[in-house]
């Protein structure tokens, strides 16, 4: 009995599943889902098996070949983990789980048609990252785990479903479909499945995912969509409203070059589709890397290079994360910051050197904000992190993605480009399909770039806390000049016309982050009436505004700020506006206001969000 992963019951004793088959019953009146879920094991097995389960009703466990009952024990939620589904097996080698989800499943957002863009239709989608995919079904939920699978979701006929799976078709349900022990565990449910399957106005999509995947690369989306083509291997799919459409495909035309780009630098493509779908604006990421479909915010579309760069990062993970992944959260930045790299190479050749030494800088000011923010917690500004007890959730940070690119960056300045190049590719050649640890990557540059531990700290840069000495502050004219006119407004400055004639969103969001976080009230107005940043349709730069003017008590915005926490549900804006409020003491309007807003906004953001902003405040107040 020995735990693979800090964050998973999986025994390591024990088979790992090797393919689940799942029917998909969804009710969108009741927020849940009537499920079945068929898991093969890669062997027979004897004893207890210890799945992950969250927020899930079990209305039985069978034996699939016999539908003979299987004896299970649920056990009562870890507040990390979730709970432990523990089934008796005798030489089994797959076992059948019949069970409904909640409407608090922490990985799924049900939206009413308010919430949505059209207003007239219902949606459903996931984020299984990092540990949520238990409480779509029960799983090994690890990515020591990977798992292909096949899926029939029954949705109202009005609405269609995308996954992160090839399409195999759309078609009427049938009885057929509804398997004996499904039916079964309906009417322990106390639910006639099959009736309710080929009732009227429902129809069955089906999809296939023949490549294995961590389970938190599991992913589906369900509502009224549409699409456009906007390259070979590329769709982009939103709620079916023109404008989101147009503007989605116009943002993303460039797509199919970076995939190219993405080819030359690391091997070929390996996933087939590379589809994307835009999302509501509760959609709390940027982007997430769900193979096949990436799933985006709306708020990356704004017209300017930046949207591109959260599409070229997660295509980045096409190869590292998805192709090479984590074998649990403690080894994160192999995922995060072999992307961030691999999404900066992408946008250098793209875009040019100069947006690719701009996102640096960002990153570069991010990390060191990082470092105050974990001042008290010094283990989460190491790359590999200890993360017993913890909840992922919590300590997402940008230190995998910057403190690893850095790392990454500084081997390569040491080896030079074409040699890390060269490592790169057969690193990703040896492990593909593979996860690894920090160790196995350490062991595989070291065999590979002999000498390198003399040059290059290993240990320093993968076990210690803070930033390295060697670690590097990217140059530019244009880098230079914008974070020495930031300096500057301190003594009072502000830039003049001339000097952001051309500035982009990108300029704007690292001249602010660039500024103090609390100056005087007088200063930020006067920023603002120059400049408009508050009202500004680019979030990034909205909301470092909003960040600057919270922590400078500066109350003519809380009415922005209020609509703002309100629209959106991104978590990389709650986290900031929601900690400015917050943070601190002698701000108990602030205080006031923060809790009345999570009040009247908790129910439009997705409920990863809902539980980080419920520990922001918890921490807080
Ligand atoms: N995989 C992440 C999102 C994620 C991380 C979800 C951890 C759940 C747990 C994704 O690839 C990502 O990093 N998104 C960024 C975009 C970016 C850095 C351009 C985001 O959402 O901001
Ligand atoms: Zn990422």
């Amino acid at each position: 009995m020995a735990p693979v992963d800090p964050h998973s019951f999986t025994d390591s004793a024990h088979p790992l599943t090797t393919h689940v088959a799942l029917s998909l019953y969804f009710d969108f009146p009741s927020s849940t889902i009537h499920a079945a879920a068929l898991l093969t094991l890669a062997a027979p097995c004897s004893g207890q098996l210890s799945l992950d389960a969250r927020s899930l009703a079990i209305h039985g466990v069978l034996d699939p070949q016999t539908l003979a009952p299987l004896s299970f024990t649920l056990s009562p939620p870890d507040a990390v983990k979730g709970s432990l589904l523990s089934v008796a097996l005798d030489s089994h080698a797959s076992v059948l789980v019949l069970y409904s989800t909640s409407p608090d499943s922490s990985a799924l957002q049900w939206l009413s048609p308010p919430q949505t863009f059209n207003k007239t239709h219902p949606f459903v989608y996931t984020q299984c990252q990092s540990i949520h995919a238990r409480s779509v079904f029960p799983c090994q939920d690890t990515p020591a785990a990977r798992i292909c699978y096949s899926a029939k979701l029954n949705v109202p006929r009005e609405l269609s479903a995308v996954m992160s799976a090839r399409h195999a078709g759309r078609r009427d349900p049938v009885a057929g479909d509804v398997s004996e022990g499904f039916k079964k565990g309906g009417s322990a449910a106390g639910l006639n499945l099959e009736s309710l399957w080929c009732g009227d106005r429902r129809v069955v999509e089906e999809f296939v995912m023949e490549q294995p995947i961590p389970p938190y690369l599991f992913a589906f989306a369900v509502g009224e969509l549409g699409f456009r083509e906007v390259g070979p291997r590329t769709r982009v799919y939103s709620e079916n409203v023109a404008g989101v459409l147009d503007s989605a495909a116009s943002e993303f035309a460039g797509t199919e070059e970076m995939i190219r780009q993405g080819e030359k630098l690391f091997g070929e493509y390996p996933w087939e589709r590379f589809d994307l779908l835009v999302l509501p604006p509760s959609f709390p990421y940027g982007g997430m890397e769900n193979p096949r479909m990436v799933f985006l915010t709306p708020t990356v579309i704004k017209g300017d290079a930046s949207g591109a760069q959260v599409v070229a990062h997660e295509l980045a993970h096409s190869w590292t994360g998805n192709l090479i992944t984590n074998i649990n959260n403690e080894h994160f930045w192999l995922n995060e910051g072999f992307t961030t790299y691999a999404e900066r190479r992408i946008v250098e050749v793209v875009q040019g050197e100069e947006r690719a030494i701009l996102s640096m800088g960002i990153g570069w000011r991010g990390l060191n904000e990082e470092m105050e923010r974990f001042k008290d917690n010094m283990e989460f500004t190491k790359l590999k992190t200890n993360q017993e007890g913890i909840d992922p959730d919590n300590v997402y940070s940008q230190v995998p993605y910057e403190k690893g690119f850095q790392f990454l960056a500084r081997i390569e300045r040491q080896i030079g480009r074409s040699a890390f190049d060269e490592f790169t590719k057969k690193y990703i050649e040896n492990f593909k399909f593979k996860s690894i640890d920090t160790e196995t990557f350490l062991e595989f540059l070291k065999a590979n770039v002999p000498g390198i531990e003399k040059e290059v700290d290993l240990k320093l840069w993968t076990e210690g806390t803070g930033i390295p000495p060697d670690a590097y502050e990217p140059v530019s004219d244009l880098y230079t000049k914008i974070v020495s006119l930031a300096n500057e407004f301190k003594l009072g400055k502000i830039p003049g016309e001339d000097e952001v004639a051309t500035w982009q969103g990108q300029e704007w969001e690292l001249y602010l982050e660039n500024l103090p976080k609390c100056v005087e009230a007088s200063q930020v107005l006067a920023l603002d009436a120059r400049y408009r940043m508050s009202e500004s349709k680019d979030y990034e730069v909205k909301v470092a505004f909003l960040q600057m003017a919270i922590s400078s008590k500066c109350r003519d915005y809380y009415p922005e700020v209020e609509k703002t926490l309100k629209e959106v549900g991104r978590m990389k804006y709650l986290r900031p506006l929601y900690t400015a409020l917050v943070q601190g003491s002698g701000n108990e309007e602030e205080k006031i206001l923060a809790k009345r807003l999570f009040a009247e906004a908790r129910e439009c953001y997705h409920p990863i969000a809902q539980g980080v902003v419920e520990s922001i405040l918890a921490k807080n107040l």
